[in-house]
């Protein structure tokens, strides 16, 4: 398994098809707000199997010292083998490469535990986005 960032249109174009299943198929979030206009300016990470196939995605944005990590999706068969964490870890890696001090995220509710296990604390209320309950969770890089 390889976790990095995408090096090619195919990739890329993978990793949204993945989004596409995970977020607007399997939860019924609406295509408008999954397709925000922002991935133009992202770096997406793939995590991709030994057949070549992308099975892992997420994107990262970088406005100062602070990243936004999100679009955390792994395929339904894959799920459950650390791949989400792999992610994550690479996100962060990407963020202090960046220069950035901090990753910040909105969580799924039901996911919290994936974040708090890799060292993200929650910060606030829980609020709802795209009709799903999300918290706001943020670690450090230092
Ligand atoms: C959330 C998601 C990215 C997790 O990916 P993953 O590769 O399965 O994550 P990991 O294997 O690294 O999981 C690490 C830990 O997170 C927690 N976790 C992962 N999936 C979970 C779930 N569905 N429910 C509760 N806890 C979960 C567990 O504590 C897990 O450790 P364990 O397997 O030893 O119990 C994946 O389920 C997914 O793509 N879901 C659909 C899209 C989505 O909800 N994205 C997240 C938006 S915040």
């Amino acid at each position: 398994m390889e976790v990095r960032a995408a090096r090619d249109e195919a990739e890329l174009r993978a990793a949204l098809r993945l989004r596409h299943a995970a977020f607007v198929d399997e939860q019924g979030v609406d295509p408008a707000q999954e397709w925000d206009g922002r991935d133009d300016e992202a770096t997406h990470l793939v995590a991709i199997d030994g057949a070549g196939t992308v099975v892992g995605t997420c994107r990262l944005l970088a406005g100062g010292t602070v990243a936004k990590l999100g679009r955390l999706a792994v395929t339904v068969p894959a799920r459950r083998q650390g791949l989400g964490t792999a992610l994550l870890r690479a996100g962060e890696a990407w963020a202090r490469e960046a220069g950035c001090a901090r990753i910040v995220l909105h969580a799924q509710t039901y996911a919290r535990a994936l974040y708090a296990a890799a060292g993200y604390e929650a910060v606030g209320e829980t609020f709802m986005e795209a009709e799903i309950e999300h918290v706001r969770m943020e670690r450090d890089l230092a």
